[in-house]
């Protein structure tokens, strides 16, 4: 089964006019998928792309790469990374997207999907599902102005019906869009139902640009039932990826874990997001990181506990140390409860 799954993963795939070398890809995750953590799976490889944290399209033009959180990568990162942007103006996203373009970043991806209160109350995310037409025109807008690999990353919509993501998909693909990322939920499910893969299948046989599927692959049987299932051409790992960074090279079977990769990388994590951030946005990243690795304990609960009372990066390294003396027990697959 796995080298089945490795030879369908490490694959080109053509996305616009760029290919990729592998069909597995990190997705997007605010406060998850920052430079530092990037960086942490750049030492371990098995992915195609790495989407970036969302960022505010009307933010973008104001931002400093060299001082902003978010809106910063690393020189050898570019060719592998897309930055995600959302917004309700085709304008303001058009101009953020040229930015993105200008830095020489591999691609540009919509957040069509986010459901999160504050992003839909300014008809941003999700919110843009239930107008397409102005999505359909925002797609159009970034397309005039990039020539890069365009993505769009949507779910079901606002209704359990799986017409509205093929019609969805359609005007996507339409409007210029290269590529979509599925993840098969209705908004504003935050993942308390499980995803419904089999309208990845009818948004993959709707469109002819490559489809990403996401939502809940947690292990390589799931990795290969959501390719054979669904046809679709990629998959995106979310929190899989987060828990075990290593994940995405261990799939493509760049990587076989032993049991000392999970101290190493969680110290490894911890200095980059020292050298990445200043202390107070370094710990509230890493707190964020060890909700989901913590899973991967049968004592979870006491490792998450040690990590979230730590006061300062000092006190954390010191839990680490402390939770690290002795080889903790791992589960085979990751504990859900911790998985948000
Ligand atoms: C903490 C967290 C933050 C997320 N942030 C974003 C985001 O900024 N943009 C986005 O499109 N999706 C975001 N997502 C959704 C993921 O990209 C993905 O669709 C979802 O986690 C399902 O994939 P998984 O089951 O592999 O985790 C986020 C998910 C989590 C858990």
């Amino acid at each position: 089964m796995s080298s089945d799954l490795s030879s369908r993963l490490n694959r080109p795939l053509t996305i616009g006019r760029a290919t990729i070398d592998r069909r597995l890809v990190l997705a997007p995750m605010t406060l998850l998928g920052h430079i530092a953590f990037r960086e942490l799976l750049a030492g371990f490889g098995g992915y195609g792309l790495l989407f970036g944290e969302m960022c505010s399209a009307r933010r973008i033009p104001h931002e400093v790469r060299a001082d902003s959180a978010y809106f910063c990568w690393r020189e050898a990162e570019r060719h592998q990374l897309v930055m995600q942007i959302f917004g309700a103006d085709p304008s303001v996203m058009a101009t953020a997207a040229r930015i993105v373009q200008d830095n020489g970043i591999f691609g540009v991806d919509l957040n069509f999907g986010c459901s999160v209160a504050t992003i839909c109350k300014q008809q941003c995310g999700a919110a843009l599902l239930r107008t397409p037409d102005q999505a359909a025109r925002i797609v159009e807008a970034v397309r005039r102005a990039i020539s890069i690999p365009l993505f769009v990353k949507f779910r079901t919509g606002w209704a359990d019906d799986p017409t509205i993501p093929v019609d969805l998909a359609r005007r996507f693909e339409a409007a210029g869009a290269d590529a979509l990322t599925f993840h098969p939920r209705v908004a504003p499910d935050r993942r308390s139902r499980p995803p419904r893969w089999e309208y990845i299948q009818r948004v993959a046989e709707a469109v002819k640009i490559p489809v990403f599927g996401n939502g809940d692959v947690f292990d390589g049987t799931d990795c290969l039932r959501m390719l054979e299932t669904t046809g679709c051409a990629g998959v995106a790992i979310g929190r899989m990826a987060i828990a075990r960074p290593w994940f995405m090279a261990q799939m493509t079977e760049l990587l076989t874990p032993d049991p000392g990769i999970y101290r190493q990388t969680a110290f490894a994590l911890l200095d980059l997001v020292e050298r990445h951030f200043d202390a107070r946005r370094a710990l509230r990243r890493y707190k964020k990181f060890a909700l989901y690795f913590s899973a991967n304990f049968k004592f979870a609960h006491s490792f998450y506990k040690r990590i979230g009372n730590a006061r300062n990066l000092e006190a954390l390294k010191g839990e680490l140390e402390a939770f690290f003396s002795r080889e903790p027990v791992t589960m085979d697959r990751p504990n859900m409860n911790f998985f948000q």
